[in-house]
């Protein structure tokens, strides 16, 4: 997707701080589903989960404060994604690590996209400090992808459930950027 200007009264680039930090809420859920999950039938790729958990954590904190210097509020679609987040990652863990692996490559493959398309327009609209926000991210977000990927997520059989989170994923940032 490409980011252009705003006809709106938000700009573009408090928008993208806002849909990105809605989305780390997400992502928050998504891990915190799949730990609660996979903690019931003992896993051993738990610990690798509550370091992706973290890595969230930082990032939603990253955004709010960016937000808070500009006197923003939370995406509208804050919850939506918050209880999709959640309820991807329930489903995802139920399917065991492929699963969760599916749904990390799916979520951040759409994300990762986003995440360069955004800086390509805040480096021409010179807004450093967002510029800065979004690139703080992105190699976190490339490499929980490539785990993903590297961890079986690409597996033939979980194409439908990866297409799905694609288009959920595609969905509610389109939503918080309108
Ligand atoms: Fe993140
Ligand atoms: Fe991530």
């Amino acid at each position: 997707m490409e980011y252009l200007d705003s006809a709106g009264l938000v700009d573009t680039p408090r928008k993208i701080l806002k849909v990105n930090h809605a989305g780390e809420f997400g992502a928050i859920n998504i891990y915190r589903a799949q730990i609660l999950v996979s903690k019931q039938f003992g896993r051993d790729y738990v610990p690798q989960l509550e370091g992706f958990l973290k890595d969230e954590e930082r990032h939603l904190g990253i955004f709010w404060n960016e937000i808070q210097r500009r006197n923003g509020i939370k995406c509208k679609s804050y919850w939506l994604c918050g209880v999709g987040g959640w309820v991807m990652g329930f489903i995802s863990a139920l399917l065991g690590k492929k699963g969760i692996m599916a749904c990390t490559l799916a979520v951040e493959s759409v994300v990762t996209e986003h995440l360069k398309n955004q800086l390509l327009y805040l480096k021409q609209k010179d807004d450093q400090a967002a510029y800065d926000a979004v690139n703080a991210i992105l190699s976190d977000e490339e490499h929980h992808r490539d785990t993903g990927l590297d961890q079986g997520g690409n597996n033939a059989l979980y194409a439908p459930f990866r297409f799905c989170v694609s288009l959920f994923t595609e969905g509610v940032i389109r939503f918080g950027m309108r």
